[in-house]
């Protein structure tokens, strides 16, 4: 299959080949497309067929549920049982944004979109090249991030080409993306509503909406061996080829922990990389030494946190350390990539002090 690869800016959105874009989703085609938080592969969330392509192009058992995304308020009615009130407030405050809920799904929804679950995940994103599309698709559009299963969600166009092309009709080239990591899920099914994934809408803001708001348990606690309630974070995700391991501990015991590990792999052969905050990037020996962003500014670490583990494949980079990030605010969204990337290998020298 010939992709062809069109581009449309934020302010200067070119409408002709948006309804080009639209037709191919219409007619049960494949369209990769930028959002705020990672690119999307979008199909039509309404047709059985699309899925089954979508999980196709992306290598994905076909278990893993998709989120659907809709450009118009009124649209969520059409795809869930009821819109409870926590759903309205959540809307109300973040939509258009970041925010994935979880409610009952209509009929109209098919499993083959919800991987056979009886609840749909829907999200309104707010790049203005998302909310055009989706309205020109036809206003329900089923998309995972952009990438090969098991690779790093694409903030970058040029990676979605890297593992797309050749497999879908189309890809947007909407340039950089704002966020970095994909949205928050929220699951309203229960009781209390309860985080199944971090990102940058934080426990904090949700629960200033909603009052209580629990989290998966699962999240950032690699020891705790209940099933992640999302399906998709059960799987090992967003991993570099590397081996990699968190090191937590004071700024100054970080880097010598890991200089010292640096020198043990290097004197196996390896190569080493370590991804570095601003502040500390000078003091690091290994062979790439890539800086995240600084310590104070979390949402800046957030943006380039997947481009730099893609960076690590490019440089064939066997053994990668990473300093550890505060769990506060979108820290929670960071750790939480960060310890699934590296399987959860973690060293706390607080501990061995
Ligand atoms: O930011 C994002 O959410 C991006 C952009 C493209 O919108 N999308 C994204 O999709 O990250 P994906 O498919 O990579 O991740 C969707 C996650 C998976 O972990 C999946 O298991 C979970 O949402 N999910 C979807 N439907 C669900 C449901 N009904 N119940 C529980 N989890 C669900
Ligand atoms: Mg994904």
């Amino acid at each position: 299959m010939r992709t062809e690869v069109i581009i449309q800016e934020e302010n200067r959105i070119d409408n002709t080949s948006l309804t080009r874009a639209g037709d191919i989703i219409r007619r049960g085609g494949l369209v990769a497309f930028p959002t705020e938080t990672v690119y999307g592969l979008g199909g039509d969330g309404l047709n059985p067929e699309s899925s089954r392509k979508i999980y196709e192009a992306k290598g994905r058992p076909s278990d893993n549920p998709l989120i659907i995304h809709i450009c118009r308020m009124e649209d969520l009615y059409s795809i869930v049982k009821e819109v409870p009130e926590s759903a309205k407030k959540l809307a109300e405050a973040f939509w258009p944004g970041p925010l994935t809920m979880i409610l009952p799904k209509a009929d109209c929804v098919p499993k083959e979109t919800t991987g056979g679950l009886d609840t749909v995940a829907v999200r309104m994103p707010s790049h203005k090249v998302a909310l055009a599309f989706i309205k020109e698709a036809g206003g329900f559009v089923a998309a995972p991030s952009a990438n090969l299963s098991g690779k790093p969600s694409p903030t970058l166009a040029k990676y979605v080409v890297e593992d797309m092309d050749g497999r879908i009709d189309m890809i947007i080239d909407g340039g950089d993306i704002a966020i970095g990591l994909e949205s928050t899920i929220v699951d309203l099914t229960g009781e209390v509503p309860m985080i199944l994934r971090p990102g940058y809408i934080t426990l904090e803001m949700l629960q200033d909406v909603l009052g209580e708001v629990t989290c998966d348990p699962t999240l950032l606690d690699g020891t705790c061996t209940d099933r992640p309630k999302a399906p998709g974070m059960r799987y090992r995700h967003y991993a570099p080829k590397g081996d990699m391991l968190i090191v937590e501990g004071s700024s100054d015991a970080v880097v010598s922990a890991i200089n010292k590990m640096v020198a043990e792999s290097k004197a196996q052969g390896l190569k080493t990389g370590v991804i570095a905050t601003a502040e500390n990037a000078e003091k690091y020996d290994a062979d790439v030494v890539k800086i995240v962003g600084s310590r104070q500014e979390a949402t800046a670490v957030a943006a380039s946190l997947y481009r730099i583990l893609r960076e690590f494949d490019d440089e064939e980079t066997d053994a990668i350390y990473s300093e550890s990030f505060a769990t506060d605010g979108i820290g929670q969204a960071i750790m939480n990539r960060l310890l699934k990337a590296a399987g959860h290998k973690y060293k706390n020298l607080w501990e061995d002090a």
